[in-house]
């Protein structure tokens, strides 16, 4: 068997704490699949005290992660600490620059300066590994770069945050409020440090940006990208959707339309018995539209300790067997094109819409004549309750209409008088 790897890991929360776990338990497996040992040698997290469920007493123990990089009996750092700069973006750097393969699970990182890092790897001729950066425990990265390599990307969009999933599920579920769901979906480790990343959309977006540069061979560009979370949808436009046959899911999509790339972050309506509908809990699925394939599809867990721990030792397993010459981005960073972003406000769907307006005669001729101003088709209309002393819920569902036709048609009923809350719009995608 040839000379172990060694690895030295910064960040030990749950996917930290979860790597450790794997490659402890599994060392012989490991060694028997990758020809080789997968040798821990030196740790890096914020509190040496604390208890992570692990044994740790046989690393090295490294005060300030950056410095792991100093080290000269490291073939791999392993960057588990999170945050698009500071520590994280220090040490990958100080890594690659000098040389040492990098295997991290940070999609903020990645989205902002993957690269800036993907050129660092190149030209130091080693690894740059990011599997567990989108999606968990599917193996979508490897999917793109190689499996799906003979193709013409048409399209890649889905499911990527756990917790949203999980989070929209259980309150469709149970009919608990999101607060709570939220605190649940904190407590088993499906969401971020900071949770406004997931429900805003934000970790969607980063993972999305990630999955554009490998499907369109284009530069990970996050701002250029328009995000919109779940943390403003209620318990009463779940129930809505349900009613009328769809569950509401965050969606990131990036699709090729006219020769330009559109990428949004939003909440869709899906129909329930669609197979994106039946991604349930803190399951992702990505869809791959390819020339010659067809359409692709990879469902999986998208968080959690397992899950997230067991693709960043796959990537380890990768570069114990030698199998590193992939590009970062799937072609060389030189050879990454300046995307093309279209505009989604040129996207065509059919739309959902909600308001609370007053409950009197001649409100909805004013919604009508708004929609046929804006040139929107209605296939159905609904209002939910009768209460002349009260404000009542419409529901409407549009035929076919560009984005930004929908757009300014609800910001006109927004404005009426009659109108009494901001409306809710979301797309229904129908996959
Ligand atoms: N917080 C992420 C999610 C998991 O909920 O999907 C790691 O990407």
């Amino acid at each position: 068997m040839s000379d172990p790897l060694r690895i030295g890991i910064a960040g030990l929360g749950t996917v930290g704490a979860g790597v450790i776990r794997i490659l402890q338990q599994h060392a012989d497996l490991i060694a028997q699949r990758a020809g080789r040992r997968i040798d821990v040698v030196a740790v890096s997290a914020r509190s040496k005290g604390k208890d992570r469920g692990v044994d740790l007493s046989a690393y090295d123990w490294v005060e300030a992660a950056p410095d792991l990089a100093l080290r000269d009996d490291l073939d791999v750092v392993v960057e588990l600490i999170g945050g698009e700069d500071g520590d994280a973006k220090a040490l990958l750097e100080a890594a690659l620059g000098k040389g040492i393969a990098a295997v991290s699970a940070n999609k903020a990182l990645l989205a902002h300066h993957g690269c800036a890092l993907a050129a660092k790897a190149e030209q130091a001729g080693v690894p740059l590994m990011y599997e567990a950066a989108v999606a968990g425990g599917i193996p979508i990265i490897k999917s793109l770069r190689e499996g799906f390599a003979a193709n013409d990307i048409k399209a890649v969009y889905g499911i990527l945050n756990g917790t949203c999933n999980y989070i929209l599920t259980t309150m469709r579920e149970t009919g608990r409020s999101f607060a709570d769901v939220l605190k649940e979906a904190q407590d088993m480790g499906y969401a971020e440090a900071d949770p406004t990343f997931d429900v805003e959309g934000i970790d969607t977006a980063h993972k999305l940006c990630l999955l554009s540069a490998l499907a369109f061979g284009v530069k990970p560009d996050f701002e250029k990208l328009a995000t919109c979370g779940i943390s403003t949808i209620t318990a009463t436009d779940i129930s809505n959707a349900q009613e009328l046959g769809y569950r509401i899911k965050l969606l990131g999509i990036s699709k090729i339309l006219d020769g330009k790339i559109i990428q949004m972050v939003e909440p869709c309506l899906v129909p329930e018995h669609s197979t994106m509908g039946a991604v349930e809990d803190a399951f992702n699925a990505v869809f791959v539209e390819g020339d010659f394939v067809d359409t692709g599809l990879a469902v999986g867990r998208g968080a959690g300790a397992g899950p997230t721990a067991s693709a960043v030792v796959a990537d380890l397993i990768d570069i114990a067997r030698g199998h590193t010459g992939v590009p970062v981005f799937g072609v060389p960073v030189d050879s990454l094109a300046d995307a093309q972003w279209g505009d989604p406000g040129d996207m065509v769907s059919r739309f959902y819409m909600s308001m609370i307006v007053k409950d009197e005669p001649g409100v909805l001729a004013e919604i009508s004549a708004i929609m046929r101003d804006h040139d929107i088709s209605m296939e159905a209309v609904q209002q939910k309750a009768r209460d002349p002393q009260n404000p009542v819920p419409i529901v409407i569902i549009s035929h076919e209409a560009r984005q930004a036709a929908i757009a300014a048609a609800i910001e006109s009923v927004a404005a009426l008088d009659s109108c009494v809350e901001k409306p809710v719009l979301m797309r229904i995608e129908s996959f």
